[in-house]
């Protein structure tokens, strides 16, 4: 049996700051807590982007040192909050691989995970794989034909026909026609949207589970017209993914270490239209 955990949208702040009134680094906290309390038999844990909320050092520094409470070993990747350079200058340049991106392999328990590095900060809060990001998930897939494979990204690979989906992967097709190659992808998990789903794209599965920031409650889009400008958001669930995998099977969990949901006051966020996840 695999088993791992993965977090996302931690969205870290400067010490003595908050995000939208929430205090990131305390639900990181007991995000940890959670994991450590009810999951210490656990492989490893991704954390899959918004690590830092603006992308600055200082929110790095403070992360990587709640870090340290988690008894579990870790790999990270970032989303389009993170900003790379300086996430690099903290962590270590050997965070980055060959095509300079956070990307991941971890073979573990007849399984093969891929992380993948979705973030670019020009494309204003969508993900992008780049050419060489693509050719190194064929060559990991190539080499992994006969194991299972489960991919992390932070970016959903598909529209979810609500208001967010112009800030979903925008290289979706090209990472479908390379991951169809491969004849046991068992799911692709991302975070990003704050919201818990799960469905496929070009026959392959997927899910997304809210994360440790505020949760959005999506407004859906109908026949008769677009989606409407403003979503709910709520303090919680703050959520993580737990996977249990074995040969026959890829179950995800979605497991809430915060259940309080009130919804948050429209004047907590800067924007009118909300452009960012
Ligand atoms: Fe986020």
């Amino acid at each position: 049996m695999l088993k791992f955990i993965v977090m996302a949208d931690l969205h870290i702040v400067a010490e003595g700051k908050l995000s939208h009134s929430l205090d990131t680094n305390d639900r990181f906290e007991q995000a940890i807590e959670f994991v450590n309390s009810n999951h210490g038999d656990a492989d490893f844990v991704v954390i899959a982007g918004d690590l830092a909320d603006h992308g600055e050092r200082a929110a790095y520094e403070r992360f990587k040192s709640t870090l340290e409470k988690l008894k579990i070993k870790s790999f990270l990747t970032l989303g389009n909050h993170d900003h790379r350079p300086t996430f690099l200058e903290v962590f270590g340049a050997e965070q980055a691989d060959d095509t300079g991106n956070v990307n991941h392999v971890i073979d573990a328990n007849g399984h093969r995970i891929i992380v993948l590095d979705s973030s670019d900060s020009e494309a204003g809060g969508a993900g992008h794989l780049e050419p060489s990001q693509l050719e190194w998930l064929q060559s990991k897939l190539d080499e992994a034909k006969d194991i299972p494979v489960i991919i992390i990204l932070h970016h959903n690979i598909t529209k979810f026909h609500v208001q967010t989906d112009f800030i979903i992967l925008q290289d979706n097709l090209a990472f479908a026609e390379i991951v169809s190659s491969h004849p046991d992808i068992r799911q692709v998990i991302s975070g990003h949207v704050h919201m818990t789903t799960s469905g496929t794209y070009k026959s392959i599965p997927f899910c997304t589970f809210a994360g440790c920031h505020y949760s959005i409650e999506p407004t859906l889009e109908t026949s008769s017209g677009p989606i409407p400008a403003l979503v709910a958001r709520r303090e919680g669930p703050g959520q993580i993914a737990v996977i249990l995998a074995d040969e026959n099977s890829t179950v995800v969990h979605m497991e809430n270490f915060i259940d309080r949901n009130l919804v948050m006051a429209s004047e907590l966020f800067g924007w009118v239209s909300d452009k960012s996840a």
